[in-house]
């Protein structure tokens, strides 16, 4: 499984297949636990991440470390990564060519971890994976596809600029991870939408 998932690593910091690999400074494979119950999937590098080759690392990786720590988890257990692996220029929204070409990676990392569930944070990696939007509408629900579990929230750098997302963001990482343990009890789990693809 490590193995596998070294590969994936390598693959992604060797990628030519989309623009984006002409601009980055390093490509940022996904980083973490390959034994985790939960997959974090954000938007894309930014600046620091870029700089550096590892996912959330910045400002909005230290409120998912926050959320992580008020939840009693280490960043250490969990495994995070993005939706693409190359910062956009200007940290624009990647674009569909973009989500699309460097979405087999993640599928990748998905089905080498077989997480119980998959943190999606915010509207890029919503809509990528699921097709959705309006964040704020569907988060903290836990929406169920083709037998994978995924549970929705916001985007970690959204509370950089609302203070008051912040509770937002804690009380929602606290649900997941009360959520993986009835999951790991073998207990049942509201699921809140059903989605076929
Ligand atoms: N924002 C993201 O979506 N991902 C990162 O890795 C950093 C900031
Ligand atoms: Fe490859 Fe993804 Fe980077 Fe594009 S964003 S170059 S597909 S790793």
């Amino acid at each position: 499984m490590m193995k596998k998932l070294e590969q994936v690593k390598q693959n992604v910091i060797e990628c030519t297949k989309c623009e984006l690999y002409k601009t980055r400074t390093n490509s940022v494979p996904g980083k973490g636990n390959f034994k985790s119950d939960v997959i974090f999937v954000g938007e894309a590098p930014g600046r620091n991440e870029d700089k550096h080759g590892e996912p959330f690392i910045g400002a909005a990786g230290k409120r998912l470390s926050l959320a992580l720590e008020m939840a009693g988890v280490s960043r250490d257990d969990v495994y995070i990564t993005n939706i693409v692996k190359c910062r956009p220029p200007n940290n624009r929204v990647p674009n569909t060519d973009e989500r699309s070409t460097c979405q087999e990676y993640l599928k990748e990392e998905i089905s080498i971890i077989k997480p119980k569930i998959i943190c999606v944070l915010g509207n890029t990696a919503f809509n990528s994976i699921l097709g959705g939007s309006e964040i704020t509408k569907f988060r903290g629900k836990i929406i169920r596809k083709n037998n994978q579990l995924y549970f929705i929230t916001i985007h970690p750098a959204a509370t950089i600029y609302n203070q008051k997302l912040i509770d937002v963001l804690n009380e929602d990482i606290a649900k997941l991870f009360e959520l993986i343990k009835e999951l790991k009890n073998n207990n049942e789990v509201l699921i809140d939408i059903e989605q076929s693809s």
